[in-house]
């Protein structure tokens, strides 16, 4: 049953005049009794297959003419050029259905459906999830993640980083109780991680350079376009290092996604709509570097009511990322604004040496990071800052107690990244189950 033959291929034209067999899913189907055009769709692409009820038997043509939307089939036929749109045809000589679909129940992902959903056709492809993923432009966008995910697998590896898994559930908080799931444990109460920070600088004293990509998890109550309940989270963290060798790392993950998925999905970008030139820009650039101070500046001479020590929602790095064309960094924000992990910057301890990295075109934050706290002293003071019971951390403090030294990291929301790269509106569109507030199924 192995396949060997992918529709894809088909362009090369090196099939040209040669029988092939073909397996997937009938895409489009339509046609008389004497003969039928039967577009073909498998994960590579569609070709346009045409039976011809003389040119294969009785049954087969029955068959093939009869069969519905998202029938799977395997069909046999010659490859011909065309001068037509869709470049290829198969002349069929033999057609089987492998599994039909009940003519009671219909594929239901259809154009008349979208008009009957009537504004609803959101909560209507959420409902049908399951059978969205293999439309064209979610099966775009999933390639287009795998490549993202292969690109920061191949940055870090390339640059001898360990890969390391840190546990999913944990005793406390990394940052800020507001968005802790909480789970029943086994009559105790246990936390869904919301970052592999902690357990990831218990490693980096024997790793040295490591790296994951993983989900993380935010009880966050309100849907937006950016937040996800569970999100894959490509986080770093590396030894000797200070906030500016971590943002380094930032800058070229970034560009580095972005130039392999210029090289690796360019007819993908260009299916979604994706200016090339835009993300070759994102390839290629230095990613610029401003304080907090000055970010506050830039949106009070624009109007925006904000006051020293406040974090930065998504409103305002929207409008600081207008005046940028590629990512920027923010960096140096008030220590009050930070969890206590943050280091505070010896020049100036009421800022803490962090990072954010806004992505441009009004999509912002896609990193956050910095330089940690390392010396056991410093870490008291600002675990006490924030008045948390200091039990859960235990072993964070411990960690402080044996050869403490400079270290950082980040982590980079991938599907964020996606979305952007993808020019999607919503973070929903770059997952293949989005999970929110108000949704776990499918
Ligand atoms: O800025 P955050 O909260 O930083 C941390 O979790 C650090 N402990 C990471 C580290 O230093 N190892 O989250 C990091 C990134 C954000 O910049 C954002 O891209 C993404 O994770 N992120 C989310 N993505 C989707 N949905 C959510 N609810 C997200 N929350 C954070
Ligand atoms: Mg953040």
């Amino acid at each position: 049953m192995a396949k060997e033959f992918w529709i894809g291929d088909i362009k090369s034209g090196s099939y040209d005049g040669e029988e092939v067999e073909l397996k997937g899913w009938i895409h489009r189907t339509r046609g008389s009794n004497k003969i039928r055009f039967v577009v073909v769709r498998d994960s590579t692409g569609t070709v346009q297959c045409v039976a011809k009820r003389d040119s294969l038997s009785e049954q087969d043509f029955q068959r093939i003419s009869e069969a519905l939307i998202e029938s799977s089939v395997v069909v046999r036929g010659i490859v011909q050029a065309t001068d037509r749109e869709h470049g290829h045809e198969i002349q069929v000589t033999h057609a089987t259905v492998i599994g039909p679909v009940n003519p009671e129940r219909p594929f239901p992902i259809t154009e008349s459906a979208m008009v009957e959903a009537d504004g609803g056709e959101t909560e209507f492809l959420l409902d049908n999830r399951h059978l969205y993923l293999r439309t064209g432009r979610m099966t775009t966008m999933l390639k287009i993640r795998s490549s993202v995910f292969g690109a920061i697998h191949s940055y870090f590896r390339d640059r001898d980083f360990i890969e390391y898994q840190a546990p999913n559930f944990v005793s406390g908080a990394v940052e800020g109780g507001s968005t802790l799931f909480e789970v029943p444990y086994f009559g105790r109460k246990a936390y869904l991680t919301q970052s592999w920070q902690l357990y990831a600088e218990a490693a980096m004293p024997a790793l040295e350079r490591l790296y994951t990509m993983a989900p993380s998890f935010r009880a966050e109550k309100s849907r937006t376009r950016r937040h996800l309940t569970e999100f894959w989270h490509a986080e770093m963290e590396i030894a000797w290092a200070s906030n500016d060798d971590v943002m380094e790392h930032g800058e070229g993950v970034v560009r580095h996604i972005a130039n392999t998925i210029l090289e690796d999905r360019e007819s993908e970008l260009e299916n979604l709509g994706r200016d090339l030139e835009t993300i070759g820009r994102f390839a290629d650039s230095d990613y610029p570097r401003m304080r907090y101070d000055e970010a506050v500046e830039t949106l009070q001479s624009k109007g925006v009511e904000i006051e020293w020590g406040q974090d930065l929602d998504y409103s305002k790095e929207k409008i600081l990322t207008e005046d940028f064309e590629v990512p920027h960094f923010l960096t140096h924000y008030p220590r009050i604004a930070k969890p206590f992990y943050h280091r505070p910057d010896p020049d100036d301890p009421k800022y803490v040496l962090c990072h954010d990295l806004l992505a441009p075109e009004g999509y912002g934050e896609i990193i956050g990071g910095g330089e940690r706290t390392w010396s056991e002293d410093e870490i008291l003071e600002r675990i006490g800052e924030e008045d948390t019971p200091t039990e859960p951390y235990e072993f964070y403090i411990d960690i402080r107690r044996y050869g403490g030294v400079p270290h950082g990291g980040f982590g980079l929301g991938v599907d964020r990244v996606c979305t952007w790269l993808a020019g999607a509106e919503h973070i929903r569109e770059a997952i293949p189950f989005p999970r929110d507030s108000r949704r776990v199924t499918p």
